[in-house]
């Protein structure tokens, strides 16, 4: 054993030095503990697939659901990227940037299973009280998602629209934002909503604003405010189906957590124990199956 060791070592300086020459001391020291993270944050999400392979668990197959009965937009509030990066000893940051792979993962999923609008919670007013760090890097995090996502949306012909209260997002951001905006705006059966420091709260505050606004330029009176007029101020305008039919949060947390709060009113509501990360296929048709298990009566007595 210990000869193996030893031999191993040798080995492995056997290749370093000469790597240490070839590149700077500078780099390599930083170089190190990125592979080692790389190594890890790949571990960590291997991981959770090949337990659930050996469990070997009951699920819910694609061709169970029925299709006429999917829910046309799905709300998701990605929870848990911290605490799963922690339970795996890797950097928040690594834990958000497995929730991001991982929201690509299942929006596609989403829209190949005939869901027309997937929209998520990713970044909160809240979250603006984290540490400044973490929420420069998330910030990052959107932009190189959207870059990196550009053609992927434009091959699968999914509109993009970002919402919330953007007087924050650094301006490189904002430019993005509208660019992506803009390319996709004419595809019509795959939408992508990103709520960014979005509160629920805040939508109905401005789309309040705008109606006083309305009011006094003389546009409308009181007899027209109605839910449909509301309802064509709120953020959510962007979409055909403004109001969720499901919504998913992970991590065990039960709560709406100022999300969409008009939108909601009707919505079926799913929480699953699983930190985001770790919210596989599995996890999205156990979700969908509890929601087409469920009898809608929209406040209705049947
Ligand atoms: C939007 O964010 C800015 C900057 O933090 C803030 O001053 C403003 O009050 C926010 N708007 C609303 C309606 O919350
Ligand atoms: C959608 O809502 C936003 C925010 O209130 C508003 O600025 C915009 O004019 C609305 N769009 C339409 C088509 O009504």
């Amino acid at each position: 054993m210990l000869s193996l060791l030893s031999s191993l070592v040798s080995l492995l300086f056997l290749f370093l030095i000469p790597c240490l020459f070839i590149t700077s001391y500078i780099w390599f020291p930083v170089f190190l503990p990125k592979l080692l993270g790389l190594i890890k944050f790949k571990a960590a999400r291997d991981d959770h697939d090949n337990e659930k392979r050996d469990e070997g668990t009951c699920v819910v197959r694609e061709e169970e659901l029925q299709r006429e009965l999917m829910p046309r937009h799905v709300a998701f509030i990605l929870d848990g990227n911290r605490r799963w990066a922690k339970q795996h000893g890797l950097l928040t940051e690594q834990g958000h940037q497995a929730g991001a792979i991982r929201f690509i993962e299942i929006a596609e999923l989403c829209f190949e299973l005939g869901i027309h609008t997937v929209s998520a919670f990713a970044f909160s007013t809240g979250n603006w009280g984290r540490d400044e760090d973490e929420v420069k890097w998330l910030m990052s995090l959107f932009q190189h998602q959207l870059k990196s996502n550009i053609q992927y949306f434009h091959r699968n012909e999914i509109r993009v629209s970002v919402i919330g209260n953007q007087t924050n997002i650094p301006e490189p951001i904002l430019q993005r934002i509208h660019e992506i905006e803009e390319t996709t705006k004419g595809y019509k059966n795959k939408h992508l909503i990103m709520a960014i420091d979005y509160s629920g709260r805040f939508d109905i505050m401005h789309a309040c604003k705008s109606l006083v606004k309305k009011s006094e330029k003389g546009l409308i009176r009181e007899q027209d405010v109605d839910e449909a007029l509301i309802e064509r101020e709120l953020l959510t305008n962007c979409t055909d189906f403004p109001s969720p039919d499901l919504m998913i949060r992970t991590s065990g947390e039960q709560r709406i957590s100022n999300f969409f709060l008009w939108q909601l009113a009707y919505t079926e509501l799913f929480f699953s124990p699983i930190l985001w990360p770790d919210f596989d296929k599995d996890k999205l048709l156990e979700a969908l199956a509890s929601y087409q298990r469920r009898e809608r009566r929209f406040g209705c007595r049947v």
